[in-house]
């Protein structure tokens, strides 16, 4: 059991540090550009998709630069790309480059399902965009074609090699781990890094979405188990260190170029470091993915508010980030309310 913290009071000077009331610094702020996406994966979407938000109800690039502006005044860092498919919208690498532009702002990254990277990813590298997180679950094309609901294999398979080709580095991919779904592969994921500079990571599969406590508990593989039966194939593996933020603990099979790694929402809880925050396509503010709350700031900003304002109403909704992530307890008061598309992951 962790001990609890008892929390500090807000002071004017944390406010403006972007800290929470457990005393972490937001640094990390990860943007959802669209809830739109190109595929319909089993675990995020249901198949006849979700009633899309009207354009007119997303923020816009300019919006979306100021509020990166402002809260880059008072600590952020790091701006992570996501969707839905964040590619589906036009202009990406345009508001890349603007973001990267922003004072203090040291990173912009992009999760994709690399689709759409053959198109945008020269433009992407030129917006100053050098890490990208690609979503792939499985190596085996009729399998793609299940997980997804489209059969866009061969697509997001060249979405890899041109990141490959584009020298991203590093290409994190992401894999959501489902048993007697796509359990059978983690040993096929690990070999691809042997021989190439891809750094696999599995992701403790969420009960996000509109999966029911049975079926997610079924389907459910913790990252011990992932670990034990790559040990088994492998043999040791190396660890590699990760500051306190990262969500991963990471690998490197003997002799490999890239490395393996798990992300553990459930079974290790990585909420201590937790320097992040989420901002959906319509200008919400999640400050926690295990927690339905949102903070509504869409409003403010269309009513004119000042850069203070926006500084206000984000201390405000971190007020709301809780100190753990509690998705068990959510799934029993009646699950999410959003899907993953619209968070962001
Ligand atoms: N559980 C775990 N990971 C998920 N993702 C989407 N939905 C879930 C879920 N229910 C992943 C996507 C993407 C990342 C942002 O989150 O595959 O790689
Ligand atoms: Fe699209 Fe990503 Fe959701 Fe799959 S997981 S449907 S690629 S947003």
């Amino acid at each position: 059991m962790p001990i609890p913290k008892i929390p500090l009071p807000m002071s004017d000077s944390m406010t403006d540090n972007l800290s929470d009331k457990w005393g972490r610094r937001i640094e990390y702020l990860r943007v959802s550009l669209t809830d739109r996406c190109n595929l319909r994966c089993v675990y995020c979407m249901p198949e006849e998709g979700v009633p899309y938000e009207n354009l007119d109800n997303v923020l816009s690039f300019d919006e979306i630069e100021r509020v990166v502006r402002v809260l880059a005044t008072a600590g952020l860092r790091k701006v992570r790309l996501t969707g839905g498919e964040p590619l589906v919208r036009k202009n990406v690498p345009e508001l890349a480059a603007r973001l990267n532009a922003t004072p203090g702002v040291r990173e912009v990254t992009l999760t994709t399902n690399g689709i759409l990277l053959p198109r945008y990813a020269a433009d992407l590298r030129r917006a100053g965009v050098s890490r990208v997180n690609i979503s792939m679950d499985t190596l085996k094309p009729e399998r793609f074609a299940e997980i997804a609901r489209r059969p866009e294999y061969a697509r997001a398979h060249a979405g890899i090699a041109s990141a490959i080709a584009h020298g991203f580095d590093p290409i994190k991919l992401n894999c959501v781990l489902m048993r007697g779904v796509n359990d059978d592969e983690i040993n096929d994921f690990a070999r691809l890094t042997v021989g190439q500079p891809l750094h696999v990571r599995f992701l403790e599969y969420m009960p996000i979405g509109m999966v029911t406590p049975p079926a997610w508990r079924a389907r459910y593989v913790s990252n011990e188990e992932v670990l034990t039966r790559l040990t088994e194939e492998w043999g040791e593996l190396e660890p590699i260190e990760s500051d306190a933020a990262s969500t991963s603990r990471t690998f490197r099979i003997a002799g490999a170029l890239g490395t393996v790694g798990v992300i553990n929402p459930i079974s290790h809880r990585f909420c201590d470091g937790c320097n992040r925050l989420r901002l959906t396509a319509n200008g919400r503010l999640v400050p926690c993915l295990s927690d339905n709350y949102e903070y509504d700031l869409m409003t403010p900003l269309r009513a004119g508010c000042t850069d203070a304002d926006i500084l206000h109403h984000v201390a405000d909704a971190l007020t709301h980030k809780p100190e753990q992530s509690d998705f068990e307890g959510r799934l029993g008061k009646g699950g999410s309310l959003r899907i993953m598309a619209q968070i962001g992951g």
